[in-house]
């Protein structure tokens, strides 16, 4: 047999191409033929891309100390009926007249200032005549539906110089609309504007602490109201204005 193994002519064979020493070793024959080092290499390689691959592709993370920082809130949304706000009404034992007859009455600290700024524009021969203050909330409801109806308008419009019931200044006290005493043509219009009246309020309002409450492009969208006055002198009134409505100071 080793005689055979070692003839040339058996040699020729596919066998014999494989040298003898390794013929008996199959694994070491394959081991030595098959390119181990190639396929080690390659494989580190495509480690090394897959974790760059990974590292760049990955999303921004913040610092685990950043991640615990609380999330920021979002504002609720500011609660209003056609851009107006909700207000509640006065109590009867909060007000107090600012008319002889006692018809019209403000909360007691605006019903002071309003009659102090009344006496001094007479001084200067400008009349301010109030024509409406305190409203109640069934009042509205009625001034609101009631003309709605009567100038067959749609509420949208409606609101656009009148609040739905529950979200009128004038429920609060604090609202007083002013007409010039001496051209009562002009009440409750835009033309009130041209007065001396509205220019004397322009001029000396802000002494008494009263403020135009929707000045032309208001960011309620209200109309421009140029006889519509709140008062915001004490804590109360500026509070019931200002807190937590995320609104600016109305720009006169
Ligand atoms: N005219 C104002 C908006 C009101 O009705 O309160
Ligand atoms: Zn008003």
């Amino acid at each position: 047999m080793g005689k055979i193994g070692r003839n040339p002519s058996v040699n020729r064979s596919p066998v014999g191409e494989i040298p003898e020493a390794i013929r008996e070793r199959p694994q070491l024959a394959a081991s030595r033929s098959f390119p181990w080092g190639w396929l080690i290499l390659a494989g580190v390689f495509s480690l090394l891309t897959l974790g760059a691959g990974f590292l760049l592709t990955r999303p921004n993370r913040a610092p685990d100390s950043v991640n615990r920082e609380p999330e920021p809130v979002a504002s609720p949304a500011l609660e209003n009926v056609l851009g107006h706000l909700p207000y509640e009404e006065a109590a009867p034992s909060q007000l107090k007249p600012i008319t002889a007859d006692g018809y019209l009455k403000l909360r007691a600290a605006a019903a002071e200032q309003f009659l102090a700024m009344q006496k001094a524009a007479r001084a200067q021969g400008i009349v301010l005549a109030p024509i409406s203050a305190f409203r109640t909330v069934e009042q509205q409801n009625q001034l609101f539906f009631a003309i709605k109806q009567q100038r067959n308008q749609e509420a949208r419009k409606r609101a656009e110089v009148s609040a739905p019931p529950g979200y009128s200044e004038h429920h609060t006290g604090y609202a007083v609309d002013i007409g010039d005493g001496a051209r009562p043509a002009t009440n409750l219009s835009p033309q009130f504007e041209n007065t001396p009246a509205f220019r004397w309020l322009k001029e000396n309002a802000a002494k008494y602490s009263f403020e135009l409450s929707f000045p032309p492009d208001n960011s309620q969208g209200v109309s421009y109201e140029p006889w519509h006055w709140r008062f915001v002198g004490d804590r109360d009134s500026l509070e019931t204005f200002y807190k937590a409505k995320s609104l600016p100071p109305a720009q006169n």
